[in-house]
């Protein structure tokens, strides 16, 4: 996959439980006994497959679509996924982005699993305790298998629940395949039936390497969440819009008028979602007049750690030079000065407070995952972020900017930390965090 991590002896990571004697990241894994809440098994293809709309594409499905089947549970489930990989003859894996599961569970080929072969099958076991709109996708020949359709939604609902079924919201995964725009699998406008007067949940997952921009039309609407986590204050809404990163969701809350046309989403790759009663006239476009409601915000809750002591601080700069990697001499990405696989880990002990500071000095956008944890952002080119706390593990880190996040090291393993323009990372721009 993305280069390669040699798990065998070095420095690897060691048992935190008892301090002595390196384990392997297999170790590591998700609960292997419990019965699960919730069993799903994907079949993984690469072939031809149509749209809902029609449109044929040529790339790789998940049970023959793609996007694969959206995967809901409720906070504290035992999730169970069972990953069949039918006939992708570079091998497939899964990664459950943003979701912070036990290292062995996290998907990476190379880093802590094998990819699995045509053929074989591979069983995930993690508990998703933080409720939340999260993805997974292929993480072996990423830059391939993402952008030709290997992926899906994960919906954590909030528990208390009475019925997952019943919960109603309305999941938008944006992806391009090969400049082709769509919403949750369709091009064009895509209907989504909600009652008028009805309050619904837009859960906007951006599959893209960019960022996109959000914006909604004919209702007033509040961010709820962000990455996954609940926003008091959403720090990237700019003139009605929403800016949300590439691999990164954001959570919009919008009620329905009680008559009038239905509401218009939109996410600036052409197709666009309806919402409202089937039969309803759809929302012109440009009526984002006075439609984001700040005053219903309530007061930011606490961060949980001191980021102001941290233990550790890490500086993480992304630029780009001419160098020899694996003999080919090319321009390649690089993490303070190195190439990869040539970057040094950064070293933490569990239950450090880690601050880092991210610096973009080449390309225009660098949207940096963190593997593993979720980060708070503390700054912006030397500005404390408003919005606070903004939890984040999808970072849009701009030309010439610098960020500065603060997370708890709580999540023993070897996590990737790469730029998730994926293109990028598969050109170097790929670091890892390690527990000592
Ligand atoms: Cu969503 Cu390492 O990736
Ligand atoms: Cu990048």
């Amino acid at each position: 996959d993305m280069g390669h991590v040699d798990l065998g002896g070095g420095p690897g990571p060691r048992d935190h439980a008892n301090h002595h004697g390196t384990v392997s990241v297999a170790d590591l894994s998700g609960d292997r006994t419990a019965a699960p809440d919730v069993t799903v098994t994907l079949t993984a293809r690469q072939e031809r497959f149509t749209l809902a709309t029609g449109e044929r594409i040529d790339g790789y499905t998940l049970d023959h679509q793609s996007p694969g089947p959206t995967i809901r549970a409720v906070q504290g489930d035992l999730v169970e996924v069972t990953l069949v990989n039918e006939s992708i003859r570079a091998g497939t894996s899964l990664h459950w982005h943003g979701v912070d599961v036990p290292n062995a569970e996290d998907g990476v080929a190379g880093v802590t699993q094998d990819a699995v072969r045509p053929g074989k099958r591979h069983v995930y076991r993690f508990r998703v305790e933080d409720a939340g709109t999260y993805w997974y996708h292929s993480h072996q020949h990423s830059s391939v298998q993402v952008p030709g359709g290997l992926f899906g939604a994960l919906v954590v609902a909030p528990r208390p629940v009475a019925d997952v079924a019943a919960i109603d919201d309305v999941v938008a995964v944006v992806h391009s395949y090969r400049g082709l725009g769509t919403v949750s699998g369709r091009t064009g406008m895509q209907r989504a039936p909600a009652a008028a007067g009805t309050s619904v949940r837009v859960r906007v997952v951006n599959t893209e390497f960019a960022s996109i921009i959000v914006s909604v039309a004919g209702a007033a609407y509040r961010v709820l969440a962000l990455d996954g986590r609940d926003v008091v204050e959403p720090p990237e809404v700019r003139d009605k819009t929403v800016v949300l990163a590439g691999g990164g969701r954001v959570d919009l809350a919008l009620t329905l008028p009680a008559d009038g046309p239905a509401v218009r989403v939109d996410f600036g790759v052409g197709a666009a979602l309806a919402i409202g009663p089937p039969t309803a006239d759809v929302s012109p476009v440009r009526a984002l007049e006075g439609n984001v409601d700040f005053l219903s915000y309530g007061r930011p809750a606490p961060i949980g750690f001191d980021p102001t002591r941290p233990d550790r601080r890490f500086r993480y700069v992304v630029d780009r030079r001419l160098g020899f990697v694996d003999g080919r001499l090319a321009s390649w990405w690089t993490v303070n000065g190195r190439l990869y696989p040539d970057v040094p880990m950064f070293m933490v002990a569990e239950g450090d407070v880690v601050v880092m500071t991210i610096r973009n000095n080449f390309g225009s956008l660098h949207p940096m995952h963190l593997h593993g944890h979720h980060a708070v952002v503390l700054e912006r080119n030397g500005v404390r972020a408003t919005g606070s706390p903004w939890w984040t593990d999808s970072l849009d880190v701009q030309k010439g900017s610098t960020y500065v996040i603060a997370f708890v090291a709580d999540n023993p393993g070897i996590w990737m930390d790469h730029c998730h323009n994926l293109t990028h990372s598969s050109t170097g721009l790929i670091a890892h965090l390690s527990y000592i």
